[in-house]
C-alpha cells in the first residue's frame, strides 16, 4: 500500500465549537478520534498483488480502478440470486461496499459473468479478473470459477480490509487467466484425537476457500473419539465420543484414568451439524469426504461395543487419551455382526455427505487379534486366504461393494493396497509416494500425501522454539513448497490417475483450534500453491515473500500464523581456486543471519562468502532481536 488519507476535517470543526468544558471535550476528542481511526473513510492505493496461489498469467495494464460506495455491481447471467453473488455480496458488505446490483455493466461496476461461449482452457474450475479503469470483471465457465476469481479478487484488495473502512481502493489495472494444475486440492483434518466445533471447523473451510482448496477430508473416527452421531449404535456417541480430560498435561505425560473419573473430554456432531457443515463446505465449492477407520483405530467403538472385537480378545478398551502405539485395537473380521455394524454405519453416513468418496481408512491395523481370533481364522479357511492382508482386503472390498450400490467409490490409506484392492478404490499415498506410484500403475486412482511433505502436525521449525509437535519431525514451509505430486517415472496415461495431493493435520499434540491455525499456516498457503499452480510458475523467492503479506493479512481475519523457520541454508559454488563460495538463505524475511567458520567469532552474513571445502559455518539466527535458532551447523 502506498499512502493512506484521513479525515480529519471533523476533528478540527469540534475543536472550536467545543471550547466550555475542557474535560468533555478531551472525552469527546479521544472517542471521535478512535471511531475516526477504527471506522471512518479511507483512501488506500494498493501498489502490488500478492496471490497465492500463483495464477497462470498475471499482467499489469495502464491505469487503475477506484472501488468506493458509489461502485454498482452486474451480475448479469448469474443472476443477483445465485449462491456464488449473495456470498460475494455478502463479503462485499462486510467490508462497508454494498454495491448496488444493475441491470447491465456500467461504468464503475464490478462484473461477475459466466462465459456465453466456454473456454476450454479456463475448464471447469478457471476464470478471469480483468482490472481497468471502468471497473472489474471476473469470468469464468461456471459459478465455481466464479468464486475463485472472486477470491483472487479479495487477494488484491487491502491486507487489512477487515479491520480498516476504507471507502476508496485504487486497484492498479492488471489481468488475470487462472485454473488449476490438479482436481484434488484437499486439506485433512482430525477431530478424533482432539475435538472441533461446528464454528472451528467452519473457519477451516474459510480457509481452504481462500486458498482455492477443494476436498475437506473428516477424519471422524480413531481411538481417540468417535465424533459422529450414529442413531442406532447410540453407544458410539455416549460412550465413544467421551474421555477423560488431560488437555492440560503433555500428550504421553498423562495420568492414568480414575476410577469413575467423569468423561469429560470430547463431543460429536449431530447430523444437523454435518448437515450444516457440509452446506456451508458446498457454499464453498468444497467436498466433504468423511473418513470412517475399517478395521483398526476402533479403541473408541470397542468400548462402545466390546462384542466387535476379536473372540478371544480380552482386553479392556477405553477411548484413549494419550499415544495408542502400536495399535491393536481392530474389529473382529470373522464377525458377522462386525459387517452388519460397518453398513448400518455407512447406511447412515451415505445420507450425510452428497460427494461420492467415503474414506474408509484401512491405515496401521495390526492383525495380531486376528491370527489368534477362531472366528477370523474361520474366515480365513472359508475363503481360502493365505495372509491376514487379504482378510483386510475382504473386509474392505465388502464395504466397497456395499457403499458401491449406493453411488459411492472408496478411499483408503496406502496400506489398502496389502492384500490387493479393487481396481476403482483410491489409494491415499502417505508412507512416501511409493503405494501411490504402484497404485498409479495399476489403474487405481492416487490422492498423494507423503508424510515428509503434506502432514502439516509436523513440526514447521526448530522444535527447541515451537510448542511440542510430532516427535522427531519436521517439514518446514520451502519443504512443503518443494512438494510435487506428480511422480515423472509415470506414464502420461499413469499419471492421469494421479487426482492431486493433500495437506494433514493429525490432532494428537494440537487440542486448540489456534494451535491448528499455526500448525496450518502459513505451510497451507505452500500446499495451495503446489496443488493449484502451474510448476513452472513456482518461485521460492517470489512466494516467499508473497507469504509475507498473506500472514497479515491471516492475521488481520483472526487466524494465528505459525512463526516459520529460522535455519538457514546454504549453496555452495566451486571457485576457480578450488574454495567454495557459500551463500545463506533463509525462509522468515528479516531474519539476520551470524556465523563463523571456526574460530568462535560470530558476524552478520550480508554477502556471499568464500571458505575452503571441509569447512565448518556455525549460525545463529535472530528475528527482532530474538534468537530464534541456535548454533546450526551447516557442511559442504
Ligand atoms: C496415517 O497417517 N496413519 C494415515
Ligand atoms: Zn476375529
Amino acid at each position: 500500500m502506498i499512502y493512506v488519507e484521513n479525515v480529519w476535517y471533523f476533528c478540527i470543526f469540534i475543536n472550536r465549537t467545543i471550547m466550555v468544558k475542557k474535560y468533555l471535550y478531551n472525552a469527546c476528542l479521544l472517542i471521535v478520534l478512535t471511531f475516526l481511526l477504527v471506522s471512518c473513510g479511507e483512501k488506500v492505493v494498493v501498489d502490488h498483488y500478492s496471490i497465492i496461489p500463483e495464477p497462470v498469467m498475471q499482467t499489469m495494464g495502464e491505469g487503475s480502478f477506484t472501488l468506493s460506495s458509489s461502485t454498482t455491481c452486474y451480475a448479469g447471467n448469474v443472476g443477483q440470486n445465485d449462491p456464488s453473488i449473495k456470498y460475494i455480496s455478502r463479503v462485499l458488505r462486510q467490508w462497508h461496499f454494498n454495491p448496488v446490483l444493475v441491470g447491465k455493466p456500467e461504468s464503475n461496476c464490478l462484473q461477475f459473468i459466466i462465459n456465453e461461449e466456454y473456454d476450454q482452457e479456463l475448464g471447469e474450475e478457471g476464470y478471469t479478473v480483468k482490472v481497468d479503469k471502468d471497473g472489474v470483471v471476473v469470468a469464468a465457465n461456471s459459478e465455481r470459477g466464479l468464486f475463485y476469481g472472486f477470491q483472487t479478487f479479495v487477494q488484491m484488495l487491502p491486507e487489512d480490509i477487515n479491520d480498516v473502512r476504507y471507502n476508496k481502493i485504487v486497484l492498479p489495472a492488471c489481468n488475470i487467466k487462472d485454473y488449476p494444475r490438479f482436481q484434488w486440492r484437499g486439506s485433512h483434518l482430525d477431530v478424533s484425537r482432539h475435538f472441533f466445533g461446528v464454528s472451528q471447523v467452519k473457519k477451516h473451510l474459510d480457509l481452504m476457500a481462500a486458498y482455492k482448496l477443494n476436498k475437506f477430508h473428516w477424519h471422524l473416527t480413531d481411538d481417540h473419539g468417535w465424533r459422529i452421531e450414529i442413531s442406532k449404535y447410540p453407544q458410539l456417541n455416549d460412550v465413544g465420543s467421551w474421555r477423560v480430560d488431560r488437555d492440560n498435561q503433555p500428550w504421553g505425560e498423562a495420568d492414568p484414568a480414575g476410577e469413575d473419573e467423569p468423561r469429560t473430554n470430547g463431543g460429536y456432531y449431530t447430523k444437523e451439524e454435518i448437515a450444516e457443515i457440509v452446506a456451508y463446505a458446498a457454499e464453498r465449492y468444497i467436498d466433504v469426504i468423511p473418513e470412517i477407520e475399517i478395521p483398526g483405530h476402533c479403541c473408541a467403538v470397542l468400548e462402545s461395543y466390546p462384542e466387535l472385537a476379536c473372540a478371544n480378545d480380552d482386553t479392556t478398551y477405553t477411548v484413549q487419551f494419550g499415544p495408542y502405539w502400536p495399535p491393536r485395537a481392530i474389529l473382529c473380521a470373522g464377525n458377522d455382526s462386525v459387517m452388519t455394524f460397518l453398513k448400518d454405519v455407512m447406511d447412515e453416513i451415505i445420507p450425510l455427505f452428497p460427494y461420492n468418496y467415503i474414506h474408509i481408512g484401512g491405515d496401521e491395523a495390526v492383525k495380531d487379534n486376528w491370527k489368534r481370533c477362531p472366528r477370523c481364522k474361520q474366515r480365513m479357511k472359508s475363503l481360502r486366504f493365505t495372509d491376514y492382508e487379504q482378510l483386510q482386503s475382504w473386509m474392505i472390498v465388502e464395504i466397497e461393494k456395499y457403499v458401491k450400490r449406493q453411488g459411492k467409490n472408496i478411499i483408503g490409506w496406502d496400506e489398502i493396497l496389502e492384500g490387493g484392492v479393487s481396481p476403482e478404490a483410491t489409494v491415499m499415498s502417505w508412507q512416501g509416494t511409493q503405494g501411490g506410484i504402484v497404485a498409479a500403475r495399476r489403474g487405481n486412482d492416487v490422492i498423494m500425501t507423503p508424510t515428509s511433505y503434506c502432514y502439516l502436525n509436523f513440526y514447521q521449525a526448530n522444535p527447541e522454539f515451537q510448542p511440542p509437535a510430532m516427535p522427531n519431525s519436521l517439514v518446514t514451509l520451502d519443504k512443503v513448497y518443494k512438494f510435487d505430486p506428480m511422480p515423472h517415472q509415470l506414464t502420461p496415461s499413469q499419471q492421469k490417475h494421479i487426482l492431486g495431493g493433500q495437506a494433514n493435520l493429525w490432532t494428537e499434540y494440537i487440542n486448540n483450534a489456534e494451535m491448528a491455525e499455526y500448525m496450518l499456516l502459513p505451510r497451507l498457503c505452500a500446499m495451495s500453491e503446489v496443488l493449484w499452480s502451474q510448476p513452472a510458475l513456482k518461485n521460492w523467492e517470489r512466494f516467499r515473500a508473497k507469504v509475507g503479506h498473506h500472514r497479515i493479512r491471516l492475521v488481520a481475519n483472526d487466524y494465528k500464523v505459525g512463526t516459520g523457520s529460522f535455519r538457514p541454508w546454504a549453496s555452495f559454488e566451486k571457485q576457480e581456486d578450488g574454495k567454495l563460495l557459500v551463500t545463506l538463505d533463509w525462509e522468515v524475511e528479516g531474519t539476520q543471519i551470524y556465523y563463523h567458520t571456526g574460530d568462535g567469532h560470530f558476524i552478520q552474513y550480508r554477502e556471499p562468502f568464500e571458505v575452503e571445502k571441509g569447512t565448518t559455518i556455525t549460525t545463529l539466527s535472530f528475528y527482532h532481536g530474538m534468537m530464534k535458532e541456535k548454533a546450526y551447523e551447516i557442511h559442504e
